[in-house]
């Protein structure tokens, strides 16, 4: 999903991938490259848009500070702006002058373009486009009249989109879900029972029955529950998945990961496994669910946790502008030690918090640093910790 080599479009070498960097290095196709450079070339585009699309470009170009922005707005309007602004920044549509922002010129916010591009370079990709254009075209009552992201973002028009995202055919989202196996992968024991959080639209499950059937270690997959907070999710999987994920030995539970485990039926000391990707950092109070997931896996179990990986906490990623309107994401309990920000976090602030929850012997899919110090826009990644 997130990952992009440096602005030349060199993709990292062997020797920083670490063990499995063979099979991640396949992730780093030309279509690759071109779809995710395009994206964070088009999310800037259109957090622009979506600015000018509010009335606010004159007073942009007078420059403005964030407060002024935020005076007659509801007060969820200030975190994507405290995103979107210095993003903004970085991507070059904005100047920084002091605490003000400021529109100079006639940026190039051409969207078709780039639309044209990725066609021919990564085929099928445009409904990525189409989210974000969506996202523009369904999010001004956030700023206008207060309404939530949730019931802006994840109505039913948006959730075929969404649905459309989050696949494995999807370029830019495959590395979330590979990375994410090969961590599950190493270290699964026979019989094992494996517990998966926030599973969504059922990629995961897929790549594992897919991949584990090809490489010969399914089999060693006991039980495989799939789980979700959300019950469209959960019946959309039930329905398909015993096609779409054939030999994966599936049941299916309803889960929230904010409330207690045991009390939603998950025996202590019971999995071999849990595996969550670009979930766990919903969790209201991070300290408290890394407990109890802790508390839910045997001697030896393994928690394994995919998410978007910041090189470092001040930086914006562009995968964010989904997300910044979603309260799950933005509004959790923060510690300055092992919860510093809201939504993604760095490989070391997700060490700090596993460790913190009582994880023992960290393995990162792939090893962090040098890479991201190198190649910033590497921004995905798998942590998996033992208990
Ligand atoms: C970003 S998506 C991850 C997508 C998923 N891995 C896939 O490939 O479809 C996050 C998922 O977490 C679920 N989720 C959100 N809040 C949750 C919670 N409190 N407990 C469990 N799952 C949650 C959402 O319903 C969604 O399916």
């Amino acid at each position: 999903m997130t990952q992009r080599a440096d602005p030349s479009g060199t993709p990292p070498g062997l020797d920083l991938l670490g063990p499995c960097g063979a099979e991640i290095a396949c992730l780093f196709t030309p279509p690759f490259l071109v779809l995710h450079r395009l994206s964070g070339i088009y999310t800037a585009r259109v957090c622009l848009l979506l600015l000018l699309d509010l009335g606010w470009e004159a007073r942009l170009r007078q420059g403005l500070t964030l407060e002024d922005l935020c005076q007659e707005l509801p007060a969820q309007a200030r975190k994507p702006l405290a995103w979107m602004l210095p993003f903004l920044v970085g991507a070059g549509l904005l100047q920084c002058q002091g605490p003000s922002f400021l529109l100079v010129g006639t940026p190039d916010l051409d969207l078709q373009g780039l639309r044209d591009e990725v066609e021919v370079a990564a085929p099928g990709h445009r409904s990525n486009f189409d989210l974000l254009d969506g996202v523009r075209s369904h999010i001004r009552p956030f700023f206008l009249e207060g309404r939530t992201g949730e019931s802006l973002l994840f109505d039913l028009a948006l959730f075929p989109l969404w649905l459309a995202y989050f696949r494995n055919e999807n370029l830019a989202y495959l590395p979330n879900n590979l990375l994410t196996l090969l961590a599950l992968r190493e270290g699964l024991p026979t019989g094992a029972k494996v517990l998966e959080l926030g599973a969504g639209a059922g990629s995961f499950a897929q790549l594992v029955a897919q991949r584990g059937a090809a490489e010969g270690w399914l089999g060693r997959i006991a039980d495989y529950r799939y789980t979700d907070i959300a019950l469209a999710f959960l019946r959309r999987a039930q329905r398909d998945l015993r096609t779409t994920a054939p030999g994966l030995p599936l049941s299916f539970q309803s889960l929230d990961l904010n409330r207690d485990l045991g009390a939603q039926g998950i025996e202590a000391a019971s999995l071999d496994a849990i595996v969550g990707i670009n979930v766990l950092h919903v969790a209201h109070n991070l300290e408290r669910t890394l407990v109890d997931l802790h508390s839910r896996l045997r001697p030896g179990g393994r928690l394994v946790v995919g998410e978007c990986m910041k090189p470092d906490l001040d930086r914006p990623l562009y995968l964010e502008f989904f997300f910044t309107f979603i309260s799950s994401f933005t509004e959790v309990e923060l510690d300055p030690q092992w919860r510093p920000r809201h939504g993604f976090l760095t490989p070391e602030a997700w060490a700090v918090a596993l460790r913190h929850a009582g994880f023992s012997q960290l393995q990162a899919t792939p090893p962090p640093r040098p890479l991201m110090d190198r190649h910033p826009d590497f921004t995905v990644g798998a942590i998996a910790a033992t208990v």
